[in-house]
């Protein structure tokens, strides 16, 4: 779709622009499009002026980091809400806590992955298959890269100067974001799948070509997620003549380490995400729906509600049941309904 919609958006000066759940069809140039992207820094908005149709694809990547990370988190009291403005990132937030590392490194990643994506199929102007891995053999493995394999290079690359643009400001939460971009960009990269098709007589496979493909962005999510559950704080270092903070280390009594890239990183401990808080992000609970016979999950009434207790809905449920086959030809069903309650937090 995007680039017929570009076409006609170059040709009339009209573009049906998607982003965060809401489009609006805008009569603009490019310069003026990219300048009504809500939440692009400066130096974002110079490549979308350059790259307009890249631009589309950014803001499919991070829908799909928004929806992974709002999968992952459903049962959550934090659900990968925030407060304030909506941006091509979602609402961001912007605090240094452990879940706003997750968002930046799965925005980070997914930018990254759709970016891939489109190049493989064409979408994009400037790349395409990995031309690297095109009729070359693998001398130690015995088979010879063949097919479309996916231009990794191009998307992470991609990702990290049009996402690591967002940090304008000198500080350690931009090293913070900075960090957990880059591990957000290596879970793909580590993740990448190898796929091969064999050749010969009767499936003989005498010879193999193989290609490398994206990973189901799904598990990319999962992987996030028990990286956010491992979290490590860190606290800046200043280097002695600057004021400036230049890296992290781990925030822990005579260490000196230094994060790794499977770390995500915060320097703030995580509001309990029971009220309101604009300053720490937190969205709340009130009216989350939880579930009254789950005791000590965090979906339960009583940890999901933070002991406010809840509401109770009644309403009753109808759908067809007992259905059988009449030769010929019906179907004849009875109407079964069933009362439901469902709870949701004061
Ligand atoms: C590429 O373009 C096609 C047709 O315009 C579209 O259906 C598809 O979703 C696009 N793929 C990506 C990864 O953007
Ligand atoms: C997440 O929680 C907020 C605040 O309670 C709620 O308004 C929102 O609908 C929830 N979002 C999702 C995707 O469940
Ligand atoms: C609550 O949890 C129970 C046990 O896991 C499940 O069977 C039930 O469907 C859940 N109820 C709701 C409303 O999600």
């Amino acid at each position: 779709m995007s680039r017929r919609v570009l076409h006609c958006f170059l040709c009339l000066g009209i573009i049906y622009l998607k982003t965060g759940g809401f489009s609006r069809v805008l009569a603009l140039g490019a310069s003026l499009i990219c300048s009504r992207i809500p939440g692009l820094a400066p130096r974002q908005r110079v490549i979308c002026q350059s790259r307009p149709d890249a631009i589309i694809v950014i803001g499919e990547g991070a829908q799909m980091g928004i929806r992974e990370c709002q999968f992952q988190f459903k049962h959550g009291r934090w659900n990968c809400s925030a407060l304030g403005d909506r941006t091509v990132f979602g609402k961001e937030l912007r605090v240094g806590s452990k879940e706003a590392a997750f968002m930046y490194a799965i925005l980070a990643a997914g930018v990254a992955h759709a970016i891939t994506a489109a190049c493989t199929q064409g979408n994009l102007s400037e790349c395409s298959c990995d031309r690297g891995k095109q009729g070359f053999y693998a001398q130690a493995n015995g088979w010879k890269w063949g097919g479309c394999s996916a231009d990794l290079h191009y998307g992470l690359g991609f990702s990290r100067v049009f996402m690591d643009a967002r940090e304008i400001k000198h500080s350690s939460r931009r090293l913070m974001n900075l960090h957990n971009n880059e591990v957000g960009r290596k879970v793909l990269e580590r993740n990448m799948r190898l796929e091969c098709k064999c050749h010969g007589v009767s499936g003989s496979c005498s010879s193999r070509t193989c290609w490398t493909t994206l990973p189901k962005f799904r598990e990319l999510g999962f992987i996030l997620k028990d990286m956010y559950s491992k979290a490590v704080q860190v606290e800046p270092v200043k280097a002695t003549r600057h004021k400036r903070p230049t890296f992290l280390k781990i925030k822990r009594a005579h260490s000196y380490r230094k994060p790794t890239d499977t770390d995500l990183v915060y320097i703030e401990e995580s509001p309990n995400y029971c009220e309101v808080d604009p300053v720490s992000g937190s969205a709340g609970t009130q009216g989350r729906i939880c579930n009254r016979t789950l005791p000590h999950h965090p979906h339960g009434c009583e940890l999901m509600c933070c002991g406010r207790g809840y509401n109770t809905h009644q309403y009753s449920r109808l759908w067809q049941c007992h259905c059988k086959f009449s030769w010929c030809c019906s179907v004849r069903c009875n109407t079964c309904s069933e009362r439901t309650e469902l709870h949701t937090c004061k």
